[in-house]
């Protein structure tokens, strides 16, 4: 950009109502490439009557995460109503801060420490139930049973019938996140303001019963808002319910897509093989936080970050600009919501400067290879979990749980495919094997 001609005008798809844009947004997975490839980093449409501003891409995204109070959190309203007022995603400044430091604690090195023998656990009764199936096991569903029970059980120390019941609530609760917030009697929406309330009474009795718990509530002790002031327990149930929302989807579709992908991929699973048959399984209590971490096996860091690349459990996230900003040379006036594309940033490389080395050697950012992350920077802007003051609080977490599963899986056994099931991808809200991810295991 010539600095004296000043910022570019944002494009425009020319959608009014937004109708056959929202349609195609959540049918066509190449939704947002196409209009990039047509308007270039920055544009904007309309979806269902709400404008959006679409970015990808290491410009545009440095200039938005770099902006400061130039942006605040935004999510759709359903998802605004479902969380609540005070959940740390709607809140912004201070008061957002103040509870990140609050249920930061629970994700700390020495709470990661503290939960990783359970992890494993947990990891071992999966195998254990995976050997001695006698018909095929839907992987996604135990993915999915493993991730509730790493954040209910292991974090917030909930067991038997009040782990089960809140389960169910969860999974009616889930549904109607991404729907339209109507609260029509018998309708998702409904059902699922219902169950938020059954889950936040249900929660407040857990915060009651914190020090009696195993899990790590009683970190929270003593947690301040940003007045100085101790947190509410309303407020400590809406910062839970996050928790079980943003720490169970996500997890256990990276779960299912990595399997996946290994289980397609037969070369890259022995690739990775070599690397975990250095490694020890049942890892010791003390060890199990950092017995898998990227240097002791980069192999494994490379292809998770290779499936959080292809396969993103969040495909975007977005903000609300406060004051008019430059994403990328565009201009974007204040009060517009942002989309970070994530899903499409991962693919997306910009074009090296003719001439060069770079240049000469296309980027296949399309494929499935875990070793491109060994071979130095990879062309794309790689945030899975995001980045700036809102990155995802239960990184730390979620990377180990993955780390855990799959050295401990492959470790005691080998799974294949079961034959006549779908393993395309639904994508929404999570991508997830159509049909489960059936799978039949063999001892390693
Ligand atoms: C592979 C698994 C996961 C992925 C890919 C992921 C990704 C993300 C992304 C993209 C955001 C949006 C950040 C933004 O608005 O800029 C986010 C937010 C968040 N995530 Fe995760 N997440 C994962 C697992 C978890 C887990 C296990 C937890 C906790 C148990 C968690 C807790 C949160 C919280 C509390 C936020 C809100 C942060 C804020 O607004 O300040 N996530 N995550």
């Amino acid at each position: 950009m010539n600095s004296r001609q000043g910022p570019r005008p944002l494009p425009r798809t020319g959608a009014v109502g937004g109708v056959l844009e929202a349609l195609a947004f959540f049918r066509d997975p190449a939704f947002a490439q196409t209009r990039f490839e047509r308007h270039g980093e920055v544009f904007e449409t309309v979806l269902l009557g709400q404008p959006m501003v679409f970015i990808r891409g290491a410009a545009a995204i440095d200039d938005l995460l770099a902006a400061g109070d130039g942006v605040e959190g935004w999510w759709p309203e359903s998802v605004r109503q479902l969380l609540g007022s005070r959940s740390l995603v709607n809140r912004n400044g201070p008061a957002h801060r103040a509870r990140r430091r609050v249920v930061g604690q629970l994700f700390s090195a020495a709470a990661l420490r503290r939960y990783s023998p359970r992890i494993v656990g947990l990891v071992d009764e999966l195998a254990a139930e995976l050997a001695t199936a006698t018909a095929p096991v839907p992987l996604a569903a135990r993915m999915r049973r493993f991730a509730f029970a790493v954040i209910a059980t292991v974090v917030l120390g909930l067991e038997g019938p009040d782990r089960d019941a809140l389960f169910v609530d969860f999974e009616i609760w889930t549904q109607a996140l991404f729907s339209i917030p109507l609260a029509l009697p018998g309708s998702p929406f409904a059902r699922a303001l219902a169950a938020r309330r059954r889950l936040l009474a249900r929660l407040q009795r857990v915060l009651e019963r914190a020090p009696q718990l195993s899990g790590g509530l009683d970190l929270l002790a003593g947690g301040l808002d940003e007045l100085g002031v101790p947190l509410t327990d309303d407020d400590l149930v809406e910062q839970l319910l996050l928790l079980l929302f943003a720490g169970y989807e996500t997890t256990a579709s990276s779960l299912s897509c990595l399997m996946r992908a290994l289980l397609l991929h037969p070369p890259v699973e022995d690739w990775l093989r070599q690397e975990l048959q250095t490694l020890p399984w049942p890892p010791t209590a003390e060890a199990a936080a950092s017995a898998y971490d990227p240097q002791r096996a980069p192999q494994l860091n490379a292809l998770v970050q290779e499936v959080l690349r292809l396969t993103p459990p969040v495909g975007g996230f977005f903000r609300r600009t406060t004051r008019p900003l430059t994403l990328a040379g565009v201009a974007v006036p204040a009060g517009r919501v942002v989309q970070v594309a994530l899903a499409a940033s991962n693919r997306y490389a910009p074009e090296p400067p003719a001439g060069t080395a770079a240049a000469a050697t296309p980027l296949d950012l399309n494929t499935f290879r875990p070793q491109r992350h060994l071979e130095g920077a990879t062309g794309a802007t790689l945030l899975p979990f995001s980045g700036g003051e809102r990155v995802c609080l239960g990184k730390a977490l979620a990377e180990l749980e993955i780390r855990l599963m799959v050295v401990g899986l492959l470790r005691q056994l080998r799974l294949e495919l079961a034959h006549d099931q779908d393993l395309e991808l639904q994508l929404l809200p999570s991508p997830t094997p159509r049909d489960g991810l059936l799978v039949r295991a063999q001892g390693a």
